[in-house]
């Protein structure tokens, strides 16, 4: 299985969870990482290049810090500009049909934080709608998500202990993931 992995990190120099994340699948030969602030510094996506990876890679992985409940917001405009009528939906749009899409989060906020009524009112399962409602509209299958929770507060040993477990979890098979 081909895994594409799209970090979006508005500022990854600072990044402690994120790298922690990616240091642990860098070496990995059928994972390819990519960090979109790093590759469009300008935030002009070529749309093209972006679509024919796409169509090479089975299982696309987001991985991004949750701001502000979201995604950052090059990986927003990535979606805007990348999934197009007639490409990603809509009449003949079906190149993403069965590819497998992945969210990868860091928090902030704990566990016990994102549950419905908690602190942040709603599950992490929830706040991803919007983007999962995206994938499904492009006929393409959304797996659930790995988060790392108190991403800022946790200690190096239990990230580097979430990173064994995000690893696992990219390469878990779609019927152990969903079953
Ligand atoms: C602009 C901004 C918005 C954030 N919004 C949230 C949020 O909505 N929920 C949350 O749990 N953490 C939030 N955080 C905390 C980040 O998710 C956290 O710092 C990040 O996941 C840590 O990963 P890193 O070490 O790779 O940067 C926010 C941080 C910033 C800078």
């Amino acid at each position: 299985m081909k895994i594409m992995v799209i970090l979006a990190h508005p500022n990854r120099r600072d990044s402690r969870a994120n790298h922690i994340l990616t240091t642990e699948i860098s070496q990995e030969s059928n994972i390819w990482i990519r960090d979109l602030y790093q590759e469009y510094p300008t935030w002009i996506i070529d749309v093209e290049k972006e679509q024919r990876l796409l169509l090479e890679y089975d299982r696309i992985v987001f991985q991004f810090p949750f701001y502000w409940y979201s995604c950052p917001p090059l990986l927003k405009k990535w979606f805007d500009d990348v999934f197009t009528f007639g490409w990603a939906f809509g009449p003949s749009g079906e190149n993403l049909k069965g590819k497998e899409f992945l969210i990868a989060t860091t928090t902030g906020g704990t566990e016990n934080q994102y549950r419905s009524g908690g602190y942040n009112w709603f599950s992490i399962s929830e706040l991803l709608k919007p983007i999962q409602t995206t994938i499904m509209r492009c006929n393409g299958t959304f797996l659930p998500a790995f988060v790392t929770y108190n991403a800022n507060k946790g200690s190096t040993e239990y990230l580097q202990k979430e990173a064994v477990r995000y690893k696992k979890h990219i390469y878990e098979s779609r019927e152990i993931l969903i079953r």
